[in-house]
């Protein structure tokens, strides 16, 4: 019998073309190798050129790709779905996963190391500078996997069989609220609106859902949200009822079910991989390695 806990269905997915946005690093690498394992042919992107699919030699090298997209660009997005298409003839799956930012001690004064990480627009001038940082922020997390949707659709909706859109969000999503992580926040529950309202414009030709996560352990949570004095996150993870970090890996292996038969009737949801996290619970812990480096 297949291990369901550790590995993904290999024929759940067989034939499908996939494309994964954000896949040099971090999440994006973990739900490309999952949906690799459950038999799709996976396009991963991401803004720098690489020799190919980050660790996926071992696991399906003929059938993974990296290409370039900036997802920041409609001509970007636009000439990579086209060379999909014109490539593979179809896309059947779309995972909207490029994303992220910094936690920032103040909505109102962002410093320069936080736009700095964080990969925003340079401004010299701190208001210039913060109104900067947001509207980044809401570009790569709500506007950019709006235009990456909409354009994967307008090739779904040509094809036969049923579509399957996946949008990664953040716990930091959630209507308590997201001190620390404001702007980010806000872009993620609107992804996750955004969600339930293409879920229902679309049915016709894809379903539309979402992936709310919690910690994940990439090298980037590693290096800029656990702290020094705290590297394995055994005291910052205490507070997760499950008492560690989700991996990329079972990121994956949730977008593998929702894309697959398995999952036909679940459309417009989001669900949650969080350990069973309370909301908020993280922000000051996830502030301190920031305000240590400022
Ligand atoms: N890790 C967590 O704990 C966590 C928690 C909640 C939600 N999430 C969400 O999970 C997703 C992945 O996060 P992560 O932790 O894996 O982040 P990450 O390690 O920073 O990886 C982000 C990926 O997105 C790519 N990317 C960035 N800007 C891009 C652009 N303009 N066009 C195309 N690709 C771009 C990056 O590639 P290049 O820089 O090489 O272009 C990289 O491959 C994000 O949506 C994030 O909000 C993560």
């Amino acid at each position: 019998m297949a291990e369901s806990n550790t590995s993904s269905d290999g024929a759940a997915l067989h034939g499908k073309v996939a494309v994964v946005t954000g896949t040099s690093r971090g999440v994006g690498v973990g739900i490309a190798h999952e949906l690799l394992r459950a038999g799709a042919t996976v396009i991963g992107c991401s803004r720098g050129e690489l020799p190919g699919l980050p660790g996926a030699e071992d696991i399906a090298a003929d059938r993974a790709h990296q290409w370039v997209c900036d997802q920041g660009n409609i001509d970007s997005i636009d000439g990579f779905v086209t060379r999909v298409v014109d490539t593979f003839g179809r896309i059947d799956i779309l995972v909207n996963n490029a994303g992220g930012t910094v936690p920032t001690p103040a909505v109102e004064a962002v410093p320069e190391l936080v736009q700095r990480i964080q990969g925003a627009p340079r401004a010299e001038d701190e208001f210039t500078r913060t109104a900067l940082f947001h509207a980044f922020a809401i570009q790569m997390n709500l506007t950019s996997p709006l235009w990456f949707a909409v354009r994967v659709y307008r090739q779904m909706r040509t094809q036969s069989g049923m579509g399957s859109i996946i949008n990664i969000s953040s716990g930091a999503s959630h209507p308590a609220g997201s001190p620390t992580l404001v702007s980010y926040g806000a872009a993620k529950s609107g992804l996750n609106h955004l969600t339930r309202s293409l879920a229902e414009e679309w049915g016709g030709h894809a379903r539309v859902n979402c992936v709310a996560l919690g910690p994940t352990m990439t090298d980037n949570f590693q290096s800029f949200v656990l702290p020094s004095d705290d590297p394995d996150g055994r005291e910052y993870f205490a507070k997760v009822p499950l008492g560690r970090a989700g991996t990329p890996a079972e990121v994956g292996r949730t977008c593998v079910f929702l894309c697959s038969g398995a999952a036909d009737y679940i459309n417009g949801t989001t669900i949650e991989i969080d350990g069973g996290m309370m909301p908020g619970v993280l922000y000051d812990a996830g502030l301190k390695t920031i305000t240590d480096l400022l």
